[in-house]
């Protein structure tokens, strides 16, 4: 059988607010595989940012299930949870969340503190991350003194520094001018062919979305395939 980096089955997502039932998620099912780049597109409120943190276990669902290289993390205790998070998956979050008191280098070093890798192991990592992603200008200021690039930047490399095999990305250039939403893409990608990990990314951008391998669409709770693989598959290497 087929090994998915991530496969989901079913999943449902509800909120109740007084006596309505928001059906945030319904019925989501996806396969993706390793080193593939998965695009979600749809309108505010579709369910987009819902569904993301359900697949990366940062949220529950209330029915189906979540796999991540065939284990299924819905049925993990939470101590367990986190330490697979840790050690497999990467999360850039709708907005940054760097911690404003850290520097850009100590923001990017959090997670290495929750996983038992030696510090050898993380510096090499880290200097081709701070290379690829153009940070090296900027290691020791505070996020309020850096641009708003600068900042996803930061929370990108926060989110590959502990090599994941899985990044999911909830909008990474969503606060960004044109100029710097395309820097940042380019950064990403190239980032992502030097580490070879899956991407699973949330954008309004239509022009982003298209240098996906494969584009979703959630329509109210509704996860539908919207372009499938065109011809011999894309290298992320042909963004310029
Ligand atoms: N914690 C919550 N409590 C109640 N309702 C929620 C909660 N989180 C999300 N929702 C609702 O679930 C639906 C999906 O929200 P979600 O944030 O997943 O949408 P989205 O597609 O990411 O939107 P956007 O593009 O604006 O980020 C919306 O109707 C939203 O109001
Ligand atoms: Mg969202």
């Amino acid at each position: 059988m087929a090994e998915y980096m991530l496969q989901t089955e079913s999943v449902i997502k509800q909120y109740k607010q007084y006596d309505t039932v928001i059906t945030a998620v319904n019925r989501a099912s996806i396969k993706v595989e390793p080193g593939e780049f998965v695009a979600i597109i749809g309108t505010s409120g579709s369910g987009k940012s819902t569904f993301l943190h359900i697949c990366a276990g940062l949220d529950s669902a209330d029915a189906g299930r979540v796999l991540i290289r065939g284990e299924d993390i819905t049925a993990m205790k939470p101590d367990e949870l986190s330490r697979f998070r840790g050690m497999n998956m990467g999360f850039v979050f709708q907005r940054h969340n760097l911690i404003p008191q850290f520097t850009a280098l100590e923001n990017i070093l959090i997670p290495t503190m929750m996983c038992n890798k030696s510090e050898m192991s993380y510096q090499e990592t880290l200097r081709r991350l701070v290379d690829t992603l153009q940070l090296t200008e900027r290691p020791h200021h505070l996020p309020s003194e850096l641009s708003g690039g600068q900042q996803q930047r930061v929370a990108i490399a926060r989110a590959l520094i502990n090599m994941p095999d899985i990044l999911f990305a909830d909008e990474p250039t969503g606060n960004l001018d044109r100029n710097n939403a395309d820097e940042v893409l380019k950064l990403l990608l190239e980032t992502k062919k030097v580490m070879g990990q899956t991407l699973i990314m949330v954008t309004h951008d239509l022009s982003i979305a298209e240098h996906a391998d494969r584009i979703f669409r959630m329509d109210n709770g509704i996860l539908s395939l919207e372009r499938d693989y065109q011809g011999p598959r894309r290298k992320t290497n042909d963004y310029q």
